[in-house]
């Protein structure tokens, strides 16, 4: 651990009340100006923390970042996380990064962070939205033993544990849209990009990109209407570090679940958490649409459409409109 990270967790540990600068320096075994040295920089990374001759320091308040240490912190898993976090204050999209990363051998369960995307992308080529600070902007890598066409259930599982994230941190009422995206009355909060890169019948990895609209308040004029964001929903600011937190934990869950029982238990909550089966719904895809009922979401996350012709349609990735 570094100096400054040892700094942080004594401060920490002082839960509310002063820790001398003597004692501090006792502990990590560096000068009282080496301290205080940290202190700055702890300052420069938006921590809150109160200095005073006689009692020394006070920690008050951690920055509205995505710091790693942050995330860590009562982290309640077993791989996700655990190993590597990688931040970025800004990048092109986090997506490109722990796909470069996945390629270079990071192991499964490494994420990758930042408070601001120049380059997200969504679903089809589009952009994402990705302000600094105002939402979650994370990707995940995955080295399932699974077959390539079975990739797609990765996609529901990842929707479930992002629709669970939002139910147990907030009151908002999360509803999965086939295939990926996560709605609060009827707009869009959050959505997920899964990539995938293969060598002959087996996936070598799988990157999982969520990003998530949480004290975002404003939206281009293209998105507006169908948008929304946790601040909106609530008129609350809400801490990132808690959610991503949630997020990964709720994620390894079911990915371990995923890995003992099959798919079977992923699928049956994302039923409960999509509102889609019964419904009629226009579904496009690049060279055509569709216009039916919903009659299911099979075991591999295909969806069963019956069209006015009575005809059925299975299909695996689209554009869904609820008519
Ligand atoms: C969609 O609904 O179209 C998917 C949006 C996915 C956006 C996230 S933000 C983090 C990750 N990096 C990206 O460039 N895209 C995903």
């Amino acid at each position: 651990m570094s100096t400054k990270d040892q700094l942080l967790s004594y401060l920490k540990e002082g839960k509310g009340s002063w820790v001398s600068g003597e004692s501090l320096s006792n502990k990590i075994a560096v000068t009282r100006s080496a301290v205080w040295k940290q202190i700055c920089k702890l300052r420069e990374d938006g921590y809150v923390i109160q200095s005073s001759p006689k009692k020394g320091y006070l920690f008050q308040k951690a920055p509205d970042m995505l710091l790693p240490d942050e995330i860590r912190e009562g982290l309640k898993t077993r791989v996700f996380g655990k190993k590597q976090i990688v931040y970025f204050n800004e990048t092109d999209s986090t997506n490109t990064r722990a796909k470069d990363l996945a390629i270079k051998g990071a192991p499964e369960g490494t994420l990758v962070v930042s408070e601001k995307q120049t380059k997200g992308r969504g679903r089809k080529g589009r952009n994402w939205f990705s302000p600094s600070r105002g939402g979650i902007y994370t990707s995940l890598i995955l080295r399932p033993r699974i077959p390539p066409n079975e990739a797609p259930k990765m996609t529901l599982l990842t929707a479930v544990a992002v629709a669970e994230t939002l139910h147990s941190l907030t009151q908002l009422k999360a509803n999965i849209k086939w295939p990926n995206d996560i709605l609060i009355n009827g707009k869009k909060i959050a959505g997920i990009l899964t990539e995938i890169s293969t060598e002959m019948d087996a996936i070598d990895y799988i990157v999982v990109g969520l990003g998530m609209n949480v004290n975002t308040y404003n939206f281009p004029d293209d998105i507006h209407e169908k948008a929304t964001s946790i601040f909106i929903e609530t008129g609350k600011h809400f801490p990132r570090v808690k959610l991503i937190r949630e997020y990964i934990q709720w994620h390894e869950k079911y990915y371990e679940i995923f890995k003992k029982s099959g798919f079977e238990p992923i699928l049956k909550r994302w039923k409960e958490l999509s509102n889609i089966i019964g419904r009629k719904i226009m579904v496009e895809m690049i060279d055509k649409k569709y216009i039916g009922e919903v009659q299911d979401i099979d075991s591999d996350g295909i969806l069963i459409l019956k069209d006015n012709s009575g005809k059925y349609h299975r299909i695996s990735s689209g554009d869904v409109t609820f008519m």
